[in-house]
């Protein structure tokens, strides 16, 4: 049988999570990249970025992954990093209207950032039984963002990671399309996976 070619290269995407305070873009920030997840809701300041190695379809993906704060003070701050994202998660949480109602505004953001963004709608905290809205309230509230597609919208759950490689999987699958700059590993100068960083507010990043 004829062995598929090993792909060398290491493709470079940087996708943000963002969304409203508290829908869980922390937690699938860390289940994703670490499998963990706490109950606890500590809210982000500022922005925390992780990079993440990923084969897919046979290719190399370096993912470094920025999650950002969510509530309403820490907007400025995070807006001006959305111009250096390759994608977006807008993310809402399957309990709350409100942050429903959010989505599209954070897309605006979004777009008067970047023209021709690339992002995807999660609806997380799928896991939970109560109190979750339905499809239709969900539908009409999505089918009026301007060049949304149904196909961009997945349920996901950071408790039990449900739909979360599959997501990030159709990122790169979406990013991988627009054609963006490969590096092979050797001048490939991003830092090491696994650790940690907080970009504080005077200093700049990537
Ligand atoms: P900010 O940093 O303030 O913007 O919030 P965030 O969006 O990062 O929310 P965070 O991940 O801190 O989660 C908020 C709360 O929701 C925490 O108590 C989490 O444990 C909980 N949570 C997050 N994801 C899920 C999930 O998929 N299922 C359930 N049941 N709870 C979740
Ligand atoms: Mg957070």
């Amino acid at each position: 049988m004829e062995q598929q070619k090993e792909n060398n290269q290491v493709k470079s995407f940087k996708i943000a999570l963002i969304g409203d305070t508290g829908v869980g873009k922390t937690s699938i920030f860390l289940k994703y990249h670490k499998n963990t997840f706490n109950g606890n809701h500590i809210t982000t300041v500022s922005i925390d970025f992780e990079v993440k190695n990923v084969k897919y379809n046979n290719n190399n993906y370096s993912i470094k992954i920025f999650d950002t704060a969510g509530q309403e003070r820490f907007k400025s701050m995070i807006t001006p990093y959305f111009h250096m994202a390759d994608g977006f998660f807008v993310v809402f949480d399957l309990t709350n209207k409100n942050s429903l109602d959010s989505v599209s505004h954070w897309i605006e953001l979004i777009n008067d950032k970047k023209k021709d963004s690339k992002f995807i709608i999660l609806g997380n905290k799928d896991d939970l039984e109560n109190n979750k809205l339905k499809d239709n309230e969900i539908n009409d509230v999505l089918n009026k963002i301007e060049n949304y597609n149904n196909k961009l919208f997945y349920k996901v759950s950071a408790k039990d990671g449900k739909n979360l490689t599959e997501v990030f999987n159709k990122m790169l699958e979406l990013l991988d399309n627009k054609n963006i700059i490969e590096e092979d590993n050797k001048s490939f100068g991003l830092k090491k996976t696994g650790k940690k960083q907080k970009i504080s507010n005077n200093k700049k990043c990537c």
